[in-house]
């Protein structure tokens, strides 16, 4: 059983409030400049939570890199001169409508407000200013010198770091359409309604593939990606019944994109963007090509032909997809006469995979017990808690999602076997020290 979502009456913690917690209780996220009274949505993940989230970048990687041949990987610089963006289109594009409320003086997305004329603060109609477009990047100076020729900005997505360097990758690993360049890294938007805890923040990460085609076969391959990224959420977890694709409407396009399907997540508060599948045609490559002067295409040697590739784009958020395998993997359950807190990841997600835990702190256990781990710990990650009840420790793994519990008792060290006890069933089974490691790979299936 597992909190309401987003009750509004009642006195139930939501779903929401429970993850929330658990974040900050068990070290996943932690509201960033704490104690300086925080800093609004900008967040820091703690010793849980980035063994999470590496996990779910890995995941990502291992698919869309790792598990293919027609993909290499990229890392990009964060900071880019303004040419980069004017070629892109971000600096004339990148904006949100915004207004402001002339009676209680906050700010608000114009295309978010629920009726257009009355603010959502104070509840006056007819006191919005005009709006206008703000550009969402982040801008700062290069070197000690302010002023024009110093201005760079943060990235706004990685995407346009690979776009600017498909010349060297064309060139370089003989790569041909259709193939790709992934990419992982950290992203800055100067949102001006962040909220929802991580799920919509100025700074975050993103997972973006840009995978380059013939013109001819971008229509096929664009229903490709949809299939594969949603089947990839639903490997990792999520629910069937809280995934969905949309199509956008014409009026939601970016100004780059000729069609985009939305990856969503039943969040508490609704359905929200996990990931966009965008065809973006050639516009990138053309618009790179245009100011920077290079030729950015494909020359085929054997055909003697020549295009520029269009490019189909699954963009994905690392760290919002983080918490919405967190709210899906979240459960409370009745055991007895105690209440359960249980993660129940994808042991590919779960930030340890094994804890090891003699069952007493007495002497003659513990060099056993971190024999045990040493043995373990090359093959997976694991926690080792040599504190409290092994009841207790049983249940502060639970509520973190490691699949798997070695337990190193008296009978240890006279028989050379351990009890592992599985996260979800909670059964318990005795295995032999020396079959551990195989043991548990057959098991995690990692
Ligand atoms: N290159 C295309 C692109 O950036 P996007 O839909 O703006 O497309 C892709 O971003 C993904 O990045 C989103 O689906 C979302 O998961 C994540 N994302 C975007 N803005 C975010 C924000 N302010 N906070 C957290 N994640 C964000």
């Amino acid at each position: 059983m597992v909190g309401t979502l987003g009750a509004m009456a009642s006195t139930e913690p939501t779903l929401f409030d429970q993850v929330v917690n658990l974040c900050k209780r068990r070290s996943f996220v932690f509201p960033s400049a704490e104690i300086y009274g925080g800093f609004r949505s900008t967040y820091d993940y703690g010793p849980i939570g980035v063994l999470m989230l590496r996990n779910v970048k890995d995941a990502w990687w291992r698919s869309m890199v790792q598990l293919r041949s027609d993909v290499v990987g990229l890392d990009a610089a964060i900071l880019s001169p303004p040419k980069v963006w004017e070629a892109s289109g971000h600096l004339d594009n990148f904006s949100d409508p915004l207004v402001d409320c002339t009676s209680c003086k906050t700010r608000h997305r114009q295309d978010q407000l629920e009726d257009a004329d009355t603010c959502p603060s104070c509840g006056e109609s007819g006191t919005f200013t005009e709006a206008r477009a703000f550009n969402l990047m982040f801008k700062t100076q290069a070197g000690p010198v302010e002023g024009a020729g110093a201005d760079v900005y943060l990235r706004p997505e990685t995407a346009q770091g690979t776009f600017i360097n498909f010349k060297n990758i064309i060139e370089t690993s003989r790569k041909k359409p259709p193939f790709g360049i992934a990419q992982i890294g950290k992203s800055f938007r100067n949102e001006i309604t962040p909220g929802n805890f991580v799920f919509r923040t100025r700074e975050f990460e993103q997972m973006e593939l840009e995978f380059f085609v013939p013109p001819a076969e971008a229509d096929s391959w664009y229903e490709y990606w949809m299939n594969e990224r949603y089947q990839w959420y639903l490997n990792l977890g999520i629910p069937a019944d809280q995934l969905r694709l949309r199509a956008h409407d014409d009026d939601e396009l970016s100004h780059y994109s000729s069609g985009t399907s939305d990856i969503e997540f039943l969040f508490p508060w609704g359905w929200g963007e996990l990931e966009g599948i965008a065809n973006r045609g050639d516009f990138d490559l053309t618009q790179h090509a245009q100011h920077s002067g290079q030729k950015l295409e494909y020359f085929d040697q054997g055909t003697g032909e020549r295009y520029v590739p269009h490019c189909i784009e699954p963009a994905a958020g690392a760290t919002r997809s983080m918490m919405a395998f967190l709210m899906a993997a979240y459960d409370e359950e009745q055991v007895n006469d105690d209440t359960r807190t249980v993660l129940r990841l994808h042991p590919r997600l779960a930030p340890y995979k094994v804890a090891v835990l003699p069952l007493s702190k007495k002497d003659t256990l513990l060099p056993k017990a971190e024999e045990v781990l040493h043995s373990l710990q090359p093959h997976f990650m694991c926690d080792y808690d040599i504190t409290q009840a092994i009841g207790k420790r049983y249940r502060r793994q639970d509520e973190i999602g490691t699949p798997y519990c070695v337990t190193i008792d008296f009978d240890t060290l006279e028989d050379n076997a351990v009890t592992v006890r599985e996260r979800d069933s909670m059964e318990q089974q005795r295995i032999p020290v020396d079959n551990l490691v195989a043991y548990l790979n057959e098991q995690l299936a990692l």
